[in-house]
């Protein structure tokens, strides 16, 4: 077992703002591991299970009340605000808790449950017996008639029937708003106040980090409101974070407050009350989002949704405790949820439904992704409940809210692992049908295996902790045409993320307006893959049904290496009028009109175009040679180009295309000009984009042509016996592989692959030169030579114009390869266990193809090595000087290498720290050519 990793926990005074980047897990301790086998979890069983929570890659842990409890409300009914339960462990085992969850880098939220306490508590046995009006009677809110408050409404309406209960001790009824066992404190009473922030003292002087208030719309009553949200109520949120400012720096409180998001609002004050409050609103309508297939739920409820204070942050959850709260949609959609989610009735519990995750969207894959892409994307601090993160099932036959409360599944072993104890003393049942009992659903299986849920889930977790723009950026909704997609920009400074989202089952394309990112390169999350380069044309993505991505919009990427960016038309064009053949047009003034208004900016457009940043001076078509054969009349034409005082040369082959003749694409995105020849227009175009101009030149190759011009002679030239393989029909397939590279290749028939060179220089092109060399030398592992074209000017040098090879059919090329091995192999030891074996194999697979491709380099270096009257291959031993150059680039590299290490300040955990240490140390300046030194 590899150690457990520890990261370093910053104090929460140096990192005061922590809960902005909170990812939080909440459990129940009861239900997470029985250490001492009596059926009920405890404080040592969640410390032993702490490192699979660190494991899962979450920062923050939100634990559900463990104080001492009559647990008629499962804990929150509070008898001692002071103590944990005896069944979950001592106050000394909480502590140990505490300190073990900081040294893994996990903070800790715990419940301040203050609205009300259990009718068992100290405190409410005292105010029954104690004299009507005295303060210790008025720690509650008592009132001899059950008709006072009437406009508030019942939350638990299931079981309860008024908020009043009358007490025959007191002889007067209680307030409260949830169990008549949970009676209201009485906020009114100055001593309450007192006595509750005694208690968070307490806790914070522990050492936890945060505080869920609990129920805290309720605090105050007045007559006349309904008692939610009242100002009251702000005001002892007020005092109480005043508390946390004077003595708890850093510490932080989140809201409980199932409101709509403008009442939710209050509860951040102007950044003066909670730093955290969860988004209820949004919840249900992630859920509608699915259930109608349209994004318009989550977009409409985040534009109703107020700016926060800057040093607040909403909690956003899929699924919690409770029932999955509907209080905060219409009547309408309730209706709808209940029948799509719950049309089991058992699974319907007051305003809600009783379910968790993985049942609410039975068990499709797909769907529990999507939601929890959303959760961890969507703005605010994710909360994950525990058991989601193996898709864990409910039991909806269980009381009350206990049928998501059932104990953890951590294997297929007797009570699923989570304790030893006989299965009739466990505090609940575990979850035990065929479809989500644990003995198919547990964490333990899904630990090995690659595919699933909770390796994806510490995947996408991985990715969310390391991207700050998740918690802390801006949202903003791009409105693409088809409603089925969200898709939304979350930003912060120079980082900008792309989601998203198709929320239907069906597969969607979507059109999405970015051309404000004009250039950026998308670059998939979860992969890493590249894809095209936002242009200004809308971008046009596809989904899976219920599909997702996650792209950062990079300014730095390269495009993926398979894009080829469509050439860029001219804006508009001039007509050339023909009355005989273009090169006759071409060569009188239209001519020398075009290279002077027009060739400049189409040079500007073209990629192959190296000299792009000078400034070009003039450009002169400098001779026409018309192919030999053929309909359509092509030429072979070089432009002499001034830039800046220099003088360059460059291939651009002339045709024209007719309108009324069927045309592809890159003739028209190629054109220079409009041709008109009495009625009839068409383009003039760059010939290489026409299958006829590859077909001529292959034709021209095969019979040796030869064609005249005014800079000397075009030789085509076909290597030695490779005549028949240049010989191709005339409707041979053609493929053009790039048009806008520095060299122009196409393939014909799969077979003959046409180069032509842009850049003309004088002596022979190093790529037909070498190609040349090892055919006729009989080296097999390079693409054959075939022909060459070249112009001998009349001075007699020599320019190469265009190469064919034979085509090789391949499957890329061994540098992206080996980069994409590797990549692989290390998303493999991301997520499956330390396994040495399947290191191995990675490894063995590569040693093979690393050999062979050792042992092909070497065999060409064997034909080079041989003795030839060819002075420019003439081998030549190397000396010590060359051996000295290859060190010195050896070094270099090295050096570069380790400086990166260096520079680097911030580790994943203390062993990788360790690691990059020990890599620095000075052993390593022994190193043969090593040039680090100590
Ligand atoms: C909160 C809790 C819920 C509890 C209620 C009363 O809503 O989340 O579980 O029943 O308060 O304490
Ligand atoms: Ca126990």
């Amino acid at each position: 077992m590899n150690a457990p990793t520890e990261s370093v926990l910053l104090s929460n005074e140096q990192d005061a703002l922590w809960y902005k980047d909170a990812i939080i897990y909440q459990l129940h301790v009861k239900s997470f591991f029985d250490s001492n086998d009596d059926g009920i979890g405890d404080f040592p069983g969640l410390i032993s299970k702490l490192d699979y929570i660190a494991k899962l890659g979450v920062n923050t842990l939100w634990l559900l009340p463990f104080y001492p409890s009559p647990r008629l409300d499962d804990g929150y009914d509070i008898s001692d605000y002071r103590a944990v339960h005896p069944e979950y462990g001592t106050l000394h085992d909480f502590k140990r808790f505490l300190d073990a969850a900081h040294r893994r880098g996990l903070r800790v939220i715990i419940e301040l449950v203050i609205n009300h306490t259990s009718d068992q508590h100290r405190w409410f046995q005292r105010a029954r017996h104690a004299k009507p009006g005295s303060v210790l009677r008025d720690y509650y809110v008592w009132s001899d008639t059950d008709k006072k408050y009437d406009g508030t409404r019942i939350i638990f309406i299931d079981t309860e029937r008024s908020n009043w209960t009358w007490d025959p001790e007191a002889k007067a009824y209680y307030w409260h708003r949830f169990y008549s066992h949970q009676p209201d404190l009485n906020f009114d009473n100055p001593r309450v106040i007192e006595a509750v922030l005694g208690v968070m003292r307490f806790w914070l002087d522990m050492g936890v980090d945060g505080l869920r208030l609990d129920a805290v719309p309720y605090l105050v009553e007045r007559e006349g409101t309904n008692n939610e949200n009242l100002p009251e109520t702000h005001t002892v949120l007020k005092r109480i974070r005043a508390e946390i400012d004077a003595s708890f720096p850093g510490r932080m409180l989140l809201a409980e407050a199932n409101q709509w998001p403008e009442d939710t609002k209050e509860y951040f004050g102007q950044g003066d009350e909670c730093h955290m409050a969860f988004h209820f609103p949004l919840m249900p309508r992630m859920y509608m989002a699915l259930a109608r297939e349209d994004r318009f739920p989550i977009t409409d409820i985040m534009r109703q949704t107020p700016q926060i204070p800057d040093n607040c942050q909403w909690a956003i959850f899929l699924r919690n405790h409770d029932e999955l709260t509907l209080e905060m949609v219409t009547d309408s959609e309730r209706d709808y949820l209940w029948q799509t989610y719950a049309t089991d009735r058992r699974a319907r519990i007051n305003l809600g439904i009783r379910r968790r995750l993985a049942p609410l969207l039975e068990r499709d894959r797909r769907r529990i992704e999507l939601m929890n892409c959303l959760l961890l994307s969507m703005p605010g601090a994710p909360v994950i409940y525990y058991g989601d993160e193996i898709g864990m099932g409910d039991n909806i036959r269980l009381g009350d809210r206990d049928g998501v409360r059932t104990p953890m599944q951590w294997s297929p072993d007797r009570n699923g692992g989570f304790s030893r104890a006989d299965p009739n003393a466990l505090a609940l049942p575990l979850v035990m049908d065929p479809l989500y009992g644990f003995e198919v659903v547990n964490a333990e299986s899904q630990a090995r295996d690659r595919h699933s849920l909770l390796q994806w889930m510490r995947r996408m977790l991985a990715i969310r902790r390391t991207h700050a723009a998740f918690g802390r950026g801006s949202l903003r909704f791009l409105y693409p045409k088809n409603r089925k997609v969200l898709a939304y920009l979350r930003e912060l400074d120079s980082e900008t993320i792309l989601c998203v989202a198709n929320v239907s089952h069906q597969p969607q394309a979507v059109e999405l307006d970015l051309s404000e990112f004009a250039g950026r390169v998308p670059v998939e999350m979860d992969g890493g893959s590249a894809f095209p380069p936002v242009g200004q044309l809308t971008y046009l993505l596809t989904l899976p049904p219920y599909g997702f991505y996650w792209f950062v919009l990079t300014q730095e990427s390269d495009g993926p290496s398979w894009h080829t960016p469509a050439p860029e038309p001219m804006p508009d064009y001039v007509t050339i009028v023909l009355r005989n053949q273009l090169a006759d047009v071409l060569a009188s003034v239209a001519g020398i009109e075009l290279a002077r208004d027009t060739i400049p900016a189409y040079l500007g457009k073209r990629r192959w175009f190296a000299a792009k940043d000078q400034s070009l001076q003039s450009a002169r078509i400098a001779y026409l040679a018309r192919l030999p054969g053929g309909d359509r009349e092509l030429l072979l034409s070089e432009l002499e180009v001034k830039t800046d005082g220099k003088t360059s040369r460059w291939m651009l082959p002339l045709s024209m295309v007719w309108e009324d003749e069927p045309t592809a694409a890159l003739p028209t995105q190629l054109a220079l000009a409009r041709v008109r020849r009495g009625r009839r227009v068409g383009l003039l175009t760059d010939a290489f984009s026409l299958s006829g101009f590859a077909h001529q030149m292959l034709a021209s190759l095969a019979s040796g042509a030869e064609i005249e011009t005014t800079e000397g002679r075009i030789v085509f030239e076909a290597a030695p016996d490779k005549v028949e393989l240049l010989q191709r029909p005339p409707d041979s397939q053609v493929l053009w592989l790039s048009a806008e590279q520095s060299n122009s290749s196409l393939v014909v028939d799969d077979a003959v692959m046409l180069k032509v060179f842009r850049r003309i220089a004088p002596g022979q092109h190093p790529e037909a030169e070498m190609s040349r060399y090892l055919t006729a030398n009989g080296f097999a592992n390079s693409p054959l030579m075939l022909g060459e074209v070249r112009r001998m000017d009349n001075e007699g040098e020599r320019f190469s114009l265009a190469v064919a090879q034979s085509f090789v059919r391949n499957q890329g090329d061994a540098w992206t390869w080996t980069l994409d091995q590797f990549n692989r192999s290390l998303d493999n030891h991301a997520t499956r266990e330390a396994n040495e074996e399947a290191r191995h194999d990675d490894i063995h697979d590569y040693k093979e193809f690393a050999a062979t491709m050792g042992r092909q380099l070497g065999t060409m270096h064997v034909v080079l090595a041989r003795a030839t009257d060819d002075d420019a291959f003439a081998p030549r031993l190397a000396g010590p000087e060359d051996v000295a150059t290859w060190v010195e680039r050896a070094r270099a590299s090295l050096d570069r290498a380790f400086d990166a290490l260096a520079q680097r300040t911030t580790w994943e955990n203390e062993q990788v720290a360790a690691e990059a240490q020990e890599m620095l140390a000075p052993c390593w300046a022994v190193l043969p050519g090593a040039a680090r030194q100590a």
